[in-house]
């Protein structure tokens, strides 16, 4: 599975574990480790919360969309984690690289959450039955995104023994 530019983008809902095998796949494959929400974070000098509670949520995806021209044309050889929001605000993201979605059941996404204390994190994900919703709206984006979809629920190890062989 490779695309013209070699970047590898990881899409999925919240807590799905893009960010953690993202950076196992870099160090796996030798290619850089990128992620779009601590790349937006980083260029404004604010968390994810402070973006959301003090510039609102459409200049949030008004970034997103801006990083992603920005990936496309300057960026080669990447793994690509994105916020779980962005394959619905950005279109055709196979034109950065192959997109490979994490599909999790939200059973698993949820005791993630609570274990890891992620949620603190997350504007949208604040309620468990409105992030339900949240997941189920956006469950067939992923999948018409993706050029590939592979099974993320369990371990980070077993989830990266099963992409692996797909690169
Ligand atoms: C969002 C997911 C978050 C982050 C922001 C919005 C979403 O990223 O981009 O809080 O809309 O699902 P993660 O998927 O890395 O948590």
């Amino acid at each position: 599975m490779s695309s013209p530019s070699n970047n590898l983008l990881l899409i999925g809902f919240m807590g799905s574990g893009k960010s953690s095998i993202g950076r196992l796949l870099a160090k796996e494959t030798g290619r850089f480790f990128l992620d779009t929400d601590s790349l937006i974070e980083h260029s404004l000098g604010m968390s994810i919360p402070q973006i959301f509670a003090k510039k609102g949520e459409e200049f949030f995806r008004e970034k997103e969309v801006e990083l992603c021209e920005w990936l496309q044309h300057s960026v080669q050889n990447a793994i690509i984690s994105t916020g779980g929001g962005l394959p619905l605000y950005v279109q055709r993201l196979f034109r950065i690289g192959s997109v490979l979605y994490l599909e999790c059941d939200f059973e698993s996404i949820l005791e993630r959450m609570n274990r890891n204390g992620q949620s603190s994190q997350r504007p949208l994900f604040q309620n468990p039955e409105q992030a339900k919703e949240l997941f189920q709206s956006r469950l067939e984006t992923y999948k018409e995104q993706a050029t590939l979809t592979v099974d993320g629920n369990g371990s980070a190890q077993s989830v990266l023994k099963r992409i692996l062989p797909l690169l």
